[in-house]
């Protein structure tokens, strides 16, 4: 279950790719396509497949399909019988359950435990199955994954039974913690599993496709099946597809959904227990796309659904998904879509863009859109529109923190920078001082220091630097700067003791600008004899630190 987060799809970006694959569409583009699927996918989806689920398969044994029903529908019409018994999952997904017993299998509910399915148990009720069809990745719907002694019982069954298993691989691609689990099929040595993927939950499920990774024995009943029954897919969205996947916007896609996911979902979470307390008991598994939430009073989740849905959410209940066994009542809960948890999750994903100001931008720009009057995220946005260089949309966004939060230090001193650069310093120094009253730090002492220095206001800087190291007695460019300032008023030894303890504190940053100073003071002190000694210090060492003098008056 789970729409992808549909507003984070890179539409500009799809709508290009479509327009291109149109215009360079052959003629013999138009005619029927192949039913097993367009070429440059099946190679696109291998790739893919080698590099992020651990599957070695070649091109011709995938088979694209309208998702994973279309893949279900394929399987059917190519390897079952009516009354072929099924192991499947109790609980399970409910559309595979419904279409399977559609198609007329027998099947078998096999519990599910904190390890995924008790394969023993499968064993135990239908050891001569034909089928086994699994979630392992992230079981659907309790969201646990197959424990590895039971992928390797579950292989060595199908193996020995000459049985096939189904993986439904939906959204294995969205793991929390740590690297995402390999599929089943990357252990499978006797070439007994189907592995089934979907674009449904990584790109989006109007496109319609999915493909199915058959053993190398099956290819040729596959095709078989194709021409006879497939109708095959759209030629130009698989082409769009596989040149998402070959440009590399895919792979940055799924990363950034899943820090986008994580964020929400941790969003999800926080709300819930805000609100709910221990009424409300998260099951937060490693991965997917929704999270289980069990009412700890023994209320049924189709009533509590139905009061939900009044309120314009829309959980599942748990109880639909099951066969015969009762695990209880639960709500399934998709994190992707829920507007306040986006805004936070925006503004998660905003902190975390840091390197990426376009991303962060990107990200708080639908903070901001979604809770208007959120200052941290106009704050976010100001400095992301900072950080790209456009002071007039940074201040826009800065006076709106500034203004929702008069206590954000953090927009005031960035809107002092904004001033500073728009050379306007008696703003800036206007920014700084309600800074200072909300949170007094040896940092923005300092940087009052600077705009006062600017502002020719020699004793107000040299009082500020002074706080500042008041603050902070080791703050080197706090002494460094005072001594440059001493040194303006005219007192040559006060200079001195402040660059040396700069030099004390940091020896390697700040040696050059002191050298500097002392060169300046040398020359206009009639001292020329040691000039010379003097600017040949001050060289190597920036040669040595590949700096430049951050004052030189
Ligand atoms: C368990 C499970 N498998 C597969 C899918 C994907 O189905 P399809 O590819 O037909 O959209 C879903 C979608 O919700 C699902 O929940």
């Amino acid at each position: 279950m789970g729409l992808p987060a549909l507003d984070a799809f890179p539409r500009k970006l799809w709508a290009r790719l479509v327009a291109r694959e149109a215009r360079q569409l052959p003629l013999s583009g138009m005619a029927y396509p192949d039913p097993a699927g367009w070429q440059a996918l099946r190679q696109a989806i291998a790739a893919y497949l080698a590099i992020a689920r651990g599957i070695a398969c070649a091109p011709r044994q995938i088979f694209v399909t309208a998702g994973y029903q279309g893949a279900l529908g394929l399987i059917a019409r190519t390897l079952m019988r009516s009354g072929d018994a099924v192991w499947f999952e109790d609980p399970g997904y409910h559309m595979a359950r419904d279409a399977l017993t559609t198609i007329g299998a027998q099947l078998v509910p096999v519990p599910v435990d904190s390890d995924g399915m008790r394969v023993s148990d499968g064993e135990a009720l239908a050891p001569r199955a034909r089928f086994a069809f699994v979630t392992p990745s992230h079981q659907s719907p309790l969201g646990v994954a197959l424990s590895l002694p039971r992928r390797l019982a579950l292989l060595a069954w199908a193996a020995t039974a000459g049985a096939w298993v189904v993986e439904d691989d939906y959204d294995g691609e969205f793991h929390y913690a740590g690297r995402p689990l390999p599929a089943l099929k990357s252990l499978d040595r006797d070439d007994v599993v189907l592995y089934a993927g979907s674009f449904s939950k990584v790109l989006f499920p109007a496109l319609r496709l999915g493909y199915l990774v058959v053993p190398e024995c099956l290819v040729e009943r596959f095709e078989a099946a194709c021409q006879t029954f497939h109708a095959g897919n759209s030629r130009l969205e698989q082409a769009v597809v596989a040149q998402f996947m070959v440009e590399g916007h895919f792979a940055r896609h799924l990363k950034r959904m899943r820090s986008l996911y994580a964020a929400r979902r941790a969003a999800l979470a926080e709300a819930l227990t805000a609100s709910f307390g221990d009424r409300l008991q998260i099951e937060l598994q490693a991965g997917g796309m929704h999270l289980l939430a069990r009412p700890t009073s023994m209320v049924s989740d189709r009533e509590l659904v139905q009061l939900a849905e009044a309120y314009g959410t829309a959980p599942a209940p748990l109880s639909a998904h099951m066969l015969t066994g009762d695990c209880g009542p639960g709500l399934l809960l998709s994190f992707t879509n829920i507007p306040e948890v986006r805004a936070a999750a925006a503004s998660c994903l905003g902190n975390l863009g840091e390197g990426d100001p376009k991303g962060a931008a990107d990200e708080f720009e639908t903070a901001v859109q979604l809770k208007p009057k959120w200052a941290d995220a106009h704050y976010g946005l100001g400095a992301a529109w900072y950080d790209l260089g456009d002071l007039a949309l940074a201040l826009k966004e800065l006076r709106t923190a500034a203004r929702l939060d008069p206590r954000n230090v953090g927009a005031h001193r960035l809107l002092a920078r904004v001033y500073v650069q728009q050379n306007d310093p008696r703003s800036a120094e206007g920014e700084l001082r309600l800074a200072l009253q909300s949170k007094p730090s040896a940092e923005i002492h300092f940087e009052m220091g600077l705009i006062l220095g600017q502002l020719a206001n020699l004793e107000g800087a040299a009082a500020e630097f002074r706080n500042a190291l008041r603050l902070n007695p080791r703050f080197a460019p706090a002494h460094s700067l005072l001594g440059v300032t001493l040194r303006r008023q005219g007192d040559h030894a006060g200079a001195l003791l402040h660059f040396r303890k700069a030099v004390a504190i940091d020896p390697l940053r700040v040696r050059g600008i002191m050298l500097h100073q002392l060169v300046v003071q040398q020359v206009s002190d009639g001292r020329a004899a040691q000039r010379g000694a003097g600017m040949a210090a001050v060289r190597l060492l920036y040669r040595i630190h590949g700096e430049q003098p951050q004052c030189v008056n």
